[in-house]
């Protein structure tokens, strides 16, 4: 899904352009929420996840100032999918009380998700499940919590209307349109030749309504997901796909359906490489004002990434540093599944070295981890500062789809994770 790079480039201008707040370079070393990165891995142990929990503050903050200004009545739930511990699910239940406009909701999709969203402090009203081939025994325990349910095929909407005629129900839409990293045009939510499995296609709208008028069931959401890490480059095919999706939300208006909510999915990005322009997030809100504004809907939004991406850092010790048959591999006592995002999408990664975070890249290496297969490469053709054994590295961005998707392949342990909610 992510756009392939075969290696990270640097320039003397672009070695720290992850740097910010929460993740900075004090005399050379990289520092954690203020605090050093090394001295962290160090005390804690490696691998290390090390969260920065202010800037999951600052990105709901600037998501919800960013639709506020553009004159949406909005809402902004995390994507529980992407991030799930438990101490990052206290600090987002902190960030506003339920009803408040600086509250973060909830985004679920699995019975399990629903649990444990319901464990963590927020309460049905709160929580907006989307799900994909929900089975009876998904219902059995979707339906024993007054939630909102979003389903995403005409057959689910008569799953739901069998066991529990009468209901609300909101609906998946697939515009046929996308966004994803790189400015490209579709993603695996809403491809435009070959069908995805997600949501209910334009021509197919007055087929679910009828579904939903046989069970009684009440059309009350409308629902898209139609981005994958985009950004300034990809807002123009975001806005083709909002168009596209607005077109098919008055439709269903228009069929009689009252439309209460539009919900725009997640799939914002953060920048991943040098030269990634982050997402203006007023020019975004503006796509959604534009197209959704009119209507006069809550509008919501649902990011993983976006929201908690940034806020974590994986910490791991550089155990092997040997040249072989030409190349300079770089060992860490981390594998890939401690990361397995990057591994599944083939998204690259940036390292940084942490004792000397700006140092110059003079040379280029092979990053590899310490899990028994082939492919479990961090980086090739990599430029990194001259690195020794027993020094620890960084590598940001791994606070969505990081710790919730490790595994214990050769039963290699979960890491553990340090949790700050202050900056020192
Ligand atoms: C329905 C829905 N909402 C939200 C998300 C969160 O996406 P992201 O982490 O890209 O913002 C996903 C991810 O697949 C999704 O399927």
């Amino acid at each position: 899904m992510y756009r392939q790079e075969t290696a990270i480039q640097h320039t003397a201008d672009t070695r720290t352009w992850w740097a910010r707040p929460g993740l900075d370079i004090r005399e050379g070393r990289l520092h954690v929420a203020g605090r050093d990165a090394e001295s962290l891995a160090r005390e804690y142990g490696t691998p290390l996840y090390a969260y920065d929990l202010r800037r999951i503050e600052e990105q709901a903050r600037a998501l919800q100032g960013a639709m506020a200004g553009a004159g949406l009545r909005h809402l902004v739930r995390l994507a529980l999918k992407a991030q799930r511990e438990p101490e990052v699910l206290r600090f987002v239940r902190a960030l506003g009380s339920p009803g408040t406009p600086g509250s973060v909701g909830m985004d679920v999709c699995s019975p399990g998700e629903v649990l444990h969203a319901s464990a963590h402090g927020w309460g049905p009203g709160e929580i907006s499940y989307t799900g994909t081939n929900v089975s009876d025994r998904d219902l059995d325990v979707l339906l024993a919590h007054p939630i909102h349910i979003n389903v995403d095929l005409i057959t689910q909407i008569e799953r739901v209307g069998r066991r529990d005629p009468g209901r609300r129900l909101g609906l998946r839409l697939n515009p046929r349109a996308g966004a994803g990293w790189g400015g490209i045009g579709e993603t695996f939510y809403s491809g435009a030749e070959k069908p995805t499995k997600f949501g209910i296609f334009q021509e197919d709208l007055r087929r679910a309504v009828e579904a939903a008028r046989e069970h009684g069931l009440t059309i009350d959401v409308a629902h898209f997901h139609v981005g994958d890490g985009y950004l300034m480059d990809g807002l123009s095919a975001f806005e083709v796909a909002v168009e596209r999706a607005t077109v098919m939300v008055r439709r269903l208006m228009d069929l009689g359906c009252p439309i209460e909510e539009v919900n725009t999915g997640g799939g914002l990005g953060v920048p991943q490489v040098p030269g990634d322009q982050p997402l203006n997030l007023d020019a975004w809100a503006a796509v959604l004002a534009r197209h959704l504004g009119p209507l006069d809907v809550l509008v919501a939004t649902e990011p993983g990434d976006f929201l908690v991406k940034e806020s974590g850092v994986l910490l791991a010790e550089v155990v092997t540093v040997e040249e072989r048959a030409g190349r300079m591999f770089v060992g860490l006592d981390a594998g890939f599944n401690v990361a397995p995002e990057h591994f599944i999408y083939d998204a690259p990664f940036e390292i940084v070295v942490c004792r000397s975070a700006d140092g110059p890249r003079t040379q280029t290496v092979t990053v590899s981890g310490n899990i028994n297969e082939g492919n479990d490469l961090f980086a090739e053709d990599y430029p990194m500062p001259e690195v020794r054994e027993g020094d620890i590295v960084a590598m940001p961005g791994v606070g969505s789809y990081g710790q919730v998707l490790a595994m214990t392949h050769c039963l290699r342990p979960i890491p553990e994770a340090v949790f700050f909610e202050d900056r020192e």
